[in-house]
């Protein structure tokens, strides 16, 4: 197979991040090829060291999120299933729920089937068209029996950066739980879970740590009693029937992905040595770049909060009357540029941005993006733009 990396334009990094790091594709090699062992499981060798490898892993996340207990991370497959453990785990019947008009179909649709399964209710609050939300939005929507928060820190469609802190403060005070959605901001926006008030973090491998698809977790709050959604062998109490209660085992059933964790861990370790306000600001510049540029352009809008104001790398827009999954047909065919068009899972945030009918073309930039990259992609929809 080819490497694309001589003639693609990659700017879907809000999807995956690539190219990873070399130190990254290091760590997996190696973890194949010398500990391939299968981690908490036998006392030989080269299983202790597939057991390092992970709790390495553990180690670099609870020092990027600022988590005292490393163990009190369940090592997941990606955000979905973290956020499906935390909302399936927590919620009960009757229980009331808010979250966001900008959440992503991996938070919409276990809310969903639990309000038609056992009776959970949900209030979506709103944000604005440029996906940015008043938190006291939140405090008007909270009721009696409101359980949890839910709230996506940056919006996968608008970019806009949802106040988590001002809402953790609010949910702390109340005793309500809060779920933060990091598919978007791990990586790229400081996070400290005890300061911003966050009882539950789901995030990404593969997208702001740098790592390889398959990896992930979530945080659980130490005093956050959650119900295992997956129930199986944990290396642990394997004598017992039930689903041991010590942790991160209560959480993690079956074999990890060790190979992907060391990539994880190798870019976890890239981000912290780089600093997340680096990186944040790189892609700031990137993204002000782009927006500008294509909002020079006659008949393209562009969404998410205006020029100058806080956002993530993602940059949305829509070209005259063209069919965004066209546009990035032909970026992709014509001009060798690699974007996400359609409605990105979350047609709630497309609903809050009026694009509910047509969708949108996703331009995302990451560690790797450069002014060039971003040039061609202004250049190559002005073209585009002549034609619709
Ligand atoms: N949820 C990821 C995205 O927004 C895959 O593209």
């Amino acid at each position: 197979m080819d490497n694309h990396s001589d003639r693609i334009i990659y700017l879907d990094h809000a999807a995956t991040s690539w190219p990873k790091p070399p130190e990254v594709i290091e760590a997996v090699r190696d973890a194949m090829l010398l500990h391939g062992a299968n981690p908490g499981r036998g006392s030989h060798r080269m299983a202790v060291d597939a057991g390092r490898i992970v709790f390495e892993a553990r180690q670099a996340l609870a020092e990027l999120f600022r988590i005292a207990n490393p163990n009190d991370i369940a090592l997941t497959f990606n955000t979905t299933i973290g956020l499906n453990m935390a909302i399936k785990g927590l919620l009960k019947p009757g229980d009331h729920v808010v979250a966001t008009a900008v959440e992503h179909n991996a938070v919409r649709r276990p809310l969903e089937y639990l309000k038609r399964t056992i009776g959970v209710k949900v209030t979506y609050v709103e944000t604005d068209e440029r996906g940015r939300l008043d938190p006291s939005r939140v405090r008007e929507a909270l009721l009696p029996d409101t359980k949890l928060v839910i709230v996506n820190h940056s919006s996968n469609l608008l970019g806009s950066i949802l106040p988590v802190a001002e809402i953790g403060e609010m949910t702390r005070r109340r005793g309500i739980r809060l779920l933060v959605d990091a598919a978007q901001s791990a990586g790229v926006l400081p996070i400290d879970v005890e300061a911003m008030g966050i009882d539950m973090l789901a995030f990404p491998g593969h997208k702001g740590l740098l790592g390889p698809q398959g990896t992930g977790g979530l945080y659980i709050h130490p005093e956050i009693e959650l119900e295992p959604i997956l129930h199986g062998g944990t290396g642990s109490q394997s004598e017992s029937a039930d689903q041991p209660d010590v942790r991160p085992d209560r959480f993690e059933s079956g074999t990890v992905n060790t190979p992907g964790l060391a990539g994880l861990a190798a870019g976890v370790r890239y981000v912290l040595h780089e600093t997340v306000g680096k990186i944040y600001n790189k892609e700031w510049l990137l993204a002000q770049r782009l927006m500008e540029g294509l909002a020079s352009i006659d008949g393209v809008r562009v969404l998410g909060p205006e020029a100058g104001e806080p956002r993530t790398g993602i940059v949305s827009f829509i070209v005259g009357s063209a069919d965004p999954s066209e546009t990035a047909f032909i970026l992709d065919r014509h001009y060798g540029i690699a974007v996400r068009a359609g409605y990105h899972c979350t047609p709630l945030a497309h609903g809050a941005a009026g694009t509910g009918d047509t969708g949108a073309v996703r331009a995302s930039v990451g560690w790797s993006t450069t002014e060039a990259d971003v040039d061609a992609l202004i250049e190559a929809v002005k073209e585009i733009s002549r034609y619709y």
